[in-house]
């Protein structure tokens, strides 16, 4: 089984992570086949895919020819058995609901092929409890990426309770090959980025709550006084309220207080202000 080199890959969700990872396989030779659950999603995933490549040509790291061999390598489906038969290697980018998970990963296990690897890019659920709803658990991962997928070099390798060693050398080289770089975690809940990098999410909404400094402020300090590439509320606009929101409450639910979503993060939701997505979140977008 270890001769089987991942060429084709499926991608569950055609939204920013789904399209990100599509992108980075196709870019490095792979057919990708990506599905989701209406036209306007797919859509959507394909302009966003096609407007990062533009921004790499711009940047001269790409060609034209690599960006139309890129694009030609990329189709799109409703159907999820299109999305499993047949691939080396299906990644799953849905919305971060266990109910959701375990009625794909059900799925992959009775259509994927035997040889396939089932990854999942959960940013915190547990990917021992995801693989058991696929009756081949050795075979499933936690291949964890980060926003935007084409530019972070990191890949989160998540190793459920029963994911076997083949398995997690796979999906280590095919990380590899679209030029990423793996840490080997165990199945916690929030691994060891989300864990961390929501800790300091939360705080810094408490700050704002508790009237410590503007956002601008406590984002210019962790950026100026800790080189972070981006604040911490700047961070939570890109990745998204909601997203964050829902990691919280798993966080909150599995790990205790330090978790606890702040009451302005809830408000901030209940009013659509879901960051970049929505043209606001801790600072205003576009238009
Ligand atoms: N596709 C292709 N290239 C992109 C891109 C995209 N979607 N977005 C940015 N880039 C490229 C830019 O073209 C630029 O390229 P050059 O270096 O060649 O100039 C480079 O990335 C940097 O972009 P910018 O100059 O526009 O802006 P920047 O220097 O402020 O960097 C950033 C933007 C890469 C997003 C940077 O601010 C950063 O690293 N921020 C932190 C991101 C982060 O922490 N992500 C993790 C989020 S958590 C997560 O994803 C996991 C989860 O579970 C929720």
């Amino acid at each position: 089984m270890s001769d089987h080199q991942v060429k084709r890959v499926g991608v569950l969700g055609a939204g920013t992570m789904g399209g990100g990872i599509a992108q980075c396989a196709a870019q490095a030779g792979c057919e990708v086949v990506i599905r989701d659950v209406s036209e306007s999603a797919l859509s959507a995933g394909r302009e966003a895919i096609e407007s990062s490549l533009a921004r790499l040509l711009k940047k001269d790291r790409i060609t034209a020819e690599d960006r139309e061999q890129t694009m030609s390598r990329i189709s799109t489906t409703l159907e999820m058995g299109e999305a499993a038969e047949g691939m080396d290697l299906i990644v799953e980018a849905i919305p971060e609901r266990m109910d959701l998970k375990v009625e794909a990963f059900s799925f992959l296990g009775a259509n994927a092929p035997a040889h396939a690897i089932l990854g999942t890019n959960t940013s915190s659920l547990s990917v021992t409890e995801i693989a058991a709803a696929s009756g081949c658990a050795d075979r499933v991962i936690g291949m964890h990426f980060f926003n935007p997928v084409p530019v972070m070099k990191l890949l989160e390798l998540v190793r459920g309770m029963n994911t076997s060693d083949e398995t997690m050398d796979r999906a280590k080289a095919f990380g590899d090959r679209i030029g990423k770089e793996s840490v080997v975690v165990n199945d916690w809940p929030g691994f060891a980025t989300s864990r961390l990098g929501i800790i300091l999410g939360c705080e810094a909404i408490r700050m704002v709550e508790q009237g410590v400094a503007a956002p601008a402020d406590i984002d210019r300090a962790m950026e100026l006084g800790y080189r972070h590439p981006m604040g911490p509320l700047k961070l939570t606009d890109l990745v998204g309220l909601d997203v964050r929101l829902a990691i919280m409450e798993h966080l909150f639910r599995e790990l205790g207080e330090q978790f606890r979503p702040p009451t302005l993060l809830r408000q901030m939701v209940r009013a659509g202000k879901l960051g970049r997505k929505s043209g606001e979140g801790f600072y205003q977008y576009g238009g």
